[in-house]
C-alpha cells in the first residue's frame, strides 16, 4: 500500500511542488512510480490559473474514476491551487476523490491519509503565512540530472485583477537564503548544472535576519542571486518570474556582472495599453514597462526577452489591442505565452470588471497576437545563424536518436548530432539553421 504517483499541471512552481510532497512521501515509506496503473495513492497537483486547465483536471479525475472501480483502496488526491479553490465543488461532485490538499499544507499529508481509515474524505486547505519548506529536500521526479528547480518565495501579493493565484497560494514569503544556498551546493555536488530560482514574482524576495546587536539586515533578490551565481561557475542560475513593477538596475547589473547568470529575462506584459494595464493592476504603464526594456538592453545586451501576453481582457478595445501589438514589435520579444481571458471566481475581475470581450473578437485578438511572436521568434532565431553559443547539454532529442539538445545562456534551444553521450557536459554549438522554435547547429571543434 505505499506506492506513490503523481501527475502534475500548471506552472513551475507546481512541479517544485510536487518534488517536495514526494520527499514527505518517502519519508513516511511511499516510492514514487512512473505508471498510473502501479500505484496505491496517487496525486494530481493542479492549476486554476484558467478555466480550461480546470476542466483538464476534471476529465483527468472520469479517467481515474475507473481505474478507482477496477481498485477500490486506490487513494486519489487533489493538490494544488484547485483543491485551494473547489474543495467544495470537489466535494460534492468528485465522489473518486479521499484527499483534498492545498498549497501549504503538503507536511500534513500523511497523516491525512491515515484519516481516510476513518473518514470518506480528508481535507486540509489552510494557507499559511510562513510555510516555505525550507527543510525539505525535494526528491527530483522525471530529472534530467541537469537541470533543477529551486522554490525561493510563495504565494502572491500582487492581486493583478484577473489572476486567481493570490488567493489560491497565499500571502508572500521568503524562503531562508542560507536553505536556498545549500540546495544550489547540494544540487551542483549531484552534478546539477542549472537551477531555476522560482517564485511568483522574485524581484520582491526579501529576508530579514538581526544580527547580533540587533539590528535588522535585509537580503533581497540581488544578493540571493548573487550568492547562487557564486557556488561555481559551472552552476548556470535562471529565475522565473519577474514583475516589471520591480526590476532593478541592481538586479540586472548582478546579471550582467556573472556569466554563470543567463540572459534572459521573463517579464510579463500583459497588455501594452496602459489604460489596460491600469484595469489590471498591473503597478506600471506602457512608458514603464519601455524603460525596464530599455535598461535590459542597454545594461545586458545579449539578454534575451520573453513575455506573457492575455488578450481580451475586461473592456478591451481595439486601440488598446493595437497597444499590445505596438509594445511586442518595439521589444521584439525572443518567445511569448500568449492566452485568452479566462474569468476566474472570485477574483477583483470577477466582481467588477465584466468578461464583456466576445469571443471572437478574443480568438481573432489571440491569433494576431501569436502571429506576430511567431514572425519575431523567427526573426530573433534567423539573427543567431552563424554564431556560435556554449550549450548545456540536457539530453537526447526526442525526435532523432542521433541528435543532442541543450540551451544556451538566452534559453534557446539548440539541436544538433552527436555520436557520444554529452548530457550535462557545456559544449559549443555554431547554428546553421533554425525554425521559430529551435535552433539547428552542428558541434563546434
Ligand atoms: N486568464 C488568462 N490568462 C491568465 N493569466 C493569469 N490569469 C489569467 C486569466 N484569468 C496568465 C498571465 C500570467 C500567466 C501565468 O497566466 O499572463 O502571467
Ligand atoms: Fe497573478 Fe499578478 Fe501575482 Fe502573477 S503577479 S501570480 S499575474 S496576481
Amino acid at each position: 500500500m505505499n506506492r506513490l504517483y503523481i501527475e502534475t499541471y500548471g506552472c513551475q512552481m507546481n512541479f517544485a511542488d510536487s518534488e517536495v510532497v514526494c520527499s514527505i512521501m518517502n519519508e513516511h515509506g511511499y516510492n514514487l512510480v512512473n505508471d498510473i496503473h502501479d500505484a496505491d495513492v496517487v496525486f494530481i497537483n493542479t492549476c486554476s490559473i484558467r478555466e480550461n486547465a480546470e476542466n483538464k483536471i476534471f476529465n483527468r479525475l472520469k479517467e481515474i474514476t475507473s481505474l478507482k472501480k477496477k481498485n477500490h483502496s486506490l487513494v486519489v488526491g487533489i493538490l494544488g491551487c484547485m483543491a485551494e479553490r473547489m474543495k467544495d465543488e470537489l466535494i460534492a461532485k468528485a465522489d473518486v476523490v479521499d484527499l483534498i490538499v492545498g498549497p501549504d499544507a503538503y507536511r500534513n499529508i500523511p497523516n491525512l491519509i491515515e484519516e481516510l481509515n476513518f473518514n470518506s474524505k480528508a481535507i486540509n486547505t489552510q494557507l499559511s503565512l510562513e510555510e516555505t519548506y525550507s527543510d525539505i529536500q525535494p526528491v527530483r521526479i522525471d530529472s534530467n540530472g541537469v537541470t533543477a528547480f529551486i522554490s525561493i518565495t510563495r504565494g502572491c501579493e500582487n492581486y493583478c485583477t484577473y489572476c486567481v493565484v493570490p488567493y489560491t497560494r497565499g500571502r508572500e514569503r521568503s524562503r531562508d537564503p542560507k536553505s536556498i544556498i545549500a540546495e544550489a551546493k547540494d544540487l551542483f555536488d549531484k552534478g546539477y548544472r542549472e537551477v531555476t530560482l522560482l517564485g511568483q514574482n522574485v524581484n520582491s524576495y526579501k529576508w530579514v535576519e538581526t544580527t547580533e546587536n540587533g539590528e535588522d539586515k535585509t537580503f533581497g533578490f540581488s544578493y540571493l542571486m548573487e550568492q547562487v551565481a557564486l557556488v561555481s561557475p559551472l552552476l548556470r542560475v535562471r529565475f522565473a518570474t519577474s514583475h516589471p513593477k520591480d526590476l532593478s538596475d541592481e538586479l540586472l547589473n548582478i546579471i550582467a556582472k556573472y556569466d554563470n547568470i543567463c540572459k534572459f529575462i521573463h517579464l510579463p506584459l500583459q497588455s501594452g495599453s496602459s489604460s489596460m494595464l491600469a484595469r489590471m493592476n498591473r503597478k506600471y504603464d506602457q512608458e514603464k514597462y519601455l524603460n525596464r526594456i530599455e535598461a535590459i538592453k542597454r545594461i545586458i545586451p545579449d539578454c534575451s526577452i520573453g513575455t506573457d501576453i492575455i488578450a481580451g481582457f475586461s473592456g478591451e478595445t481595439e486601440e488598446e489591442h493595437q497597444e499590445t501589438l505596438k509594445v511586442m514589435n518595439i521589444v521584439e520579444y525572443d518567445y511569448a505565452y500568449m492566452f485568452k481571458y479566462s474569468e476566474r471566481p472570485g477574483t477583483f475581475a470577477s466582481k467588477h470588471l465584466p468578461d464583456d470581450v466576445p469571443e471572437d473578437v478574443k480568438g481573432k485578438r489571440l491569433t494576431e497576437i501569436i502571429e506576430l511572436q511567431q514572425e519575431l521568434s523567427l526573426r530573433s532565431n534567423k539573427k543567431d545563424i552563424g554564431k556560435t553559443f556554449e550549450v548545456l547539454v540536457e539530453g537526447k532529442s526526442k525526435r532523432n536518436d542521433n541528435e543532442y539538445f541543450g540551451r544556451n545562456s538566452q534559453n534557446k534551444v539548440l539541436v544538433f548530432p552527436a555520436s557520444e553521450n554529452l548530457r550535462g557536459k557545456y559544449i559549443k554549438v555554431k547554428v546553421k539553421s533554425c525554425t521559430a522554435a529551435t535552433l539547428i547547429g552542428e558541434l563546434e571543434e
